[in-house]
C-alpha cells in the first residue's frame, strides 16, 4: 500500500513538472488569427502539395515527390491544434502521426519533410496553420456498443 501510494505521487508529480511547467511545454501557446485564403496561397507557395494531398487543392503544375504522399486532414481521435500544426511545419521529426510509414523517414529517424524555417515569415506560418487546421475532424472516440434490451 506504502508502495503504491509512493508510486502514485511519483507519477503525479512527473505528470505536472513534465507537462506543465517544463519550458518545452506549449502552455501559453496562442496563435493571432490568420487567413484560410492567404494560408492556401502559402500552401501552393511552397509547394507542400510535392508531397502532400489536402481535400479540394491541386496543382498540376507542382512536381510530385515519388515515394512520399501524405494526406493532410481527415478524421482523429484528438484534437489536431495550432501548436501541433506548427511544431509539424516547423519541428518535422518532433512526432510522426504515422510512425509506420517507412517512407517518410531517413535512415537515422529523422522526417524527410523539408524545413521551412529560414523562407517562410511568421505570417506566413499563421496563415498556413489556419489553412490547414479546419482540414481536421474530430471524431470522438468509439466505445463497445452493447446491446440495448428495453424493459
Ligand atoms: C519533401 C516532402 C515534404 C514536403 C515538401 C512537405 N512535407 Fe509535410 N510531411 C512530410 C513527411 C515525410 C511527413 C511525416 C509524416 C508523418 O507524420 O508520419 C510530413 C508531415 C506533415 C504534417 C503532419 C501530418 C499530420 O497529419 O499529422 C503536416 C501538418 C505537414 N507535413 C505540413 C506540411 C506543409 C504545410 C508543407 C509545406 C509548407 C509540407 N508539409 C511540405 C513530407 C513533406
Amino acid at each position: 500500500m506504502k508502495y503504491t501510494l509512493f508510486t502514485l505521487l511519483i507519477t503525479v508529480l512527473l505528470t505536472l513538472f513534465s507537462c506543465t511547467k517544463g519550458v518545452d511545454s506549449p502552455k501559453g501557446f496562442s496563435l493571432p488569427k490568420g487567413s484560410v485564403a492567404a494560408g492556401e496561397k502559402v500552401f501552393l507557395k511552397f509547394q507542400c502539395l510535392a508531397c502532400h494531398r489536402v481535400k479540394n487543392v491541386e496543382d498540376a503544375s507542382i512536381e510530385k515527390n515519388e515515394s512520399i504522399s501524405i494526406f493532410l486532414g481527415g478524421n482523429k481521435t484528438e484534437i489536431v491544434t495550432y501548436a501541433e500544426l506548427v511544431t509539424s511545419v516547423i519541428n518535422p521529426s518532433h512526432k510522426f502521426s504515422n510512425p509506420a510509414l517507412t517512407q517518410a523517414k531517413t535512415a537515422d529517424g529523422q522526417s524527410k519533410m523539408k524545413v521551412f524555417n529560414d523562407e517562410m515569415t511568421v505570417t506566413e506560418l499563421i496563415d498556413l496553420v489556419t489553412f490547414l487546421q479546419p482540414n481536421y475532424t474530430l471524431v470522438p472516440y468509439r466505445h463497445t456498443k452493447y446491446q440495448y434490451y428495453p424493459q
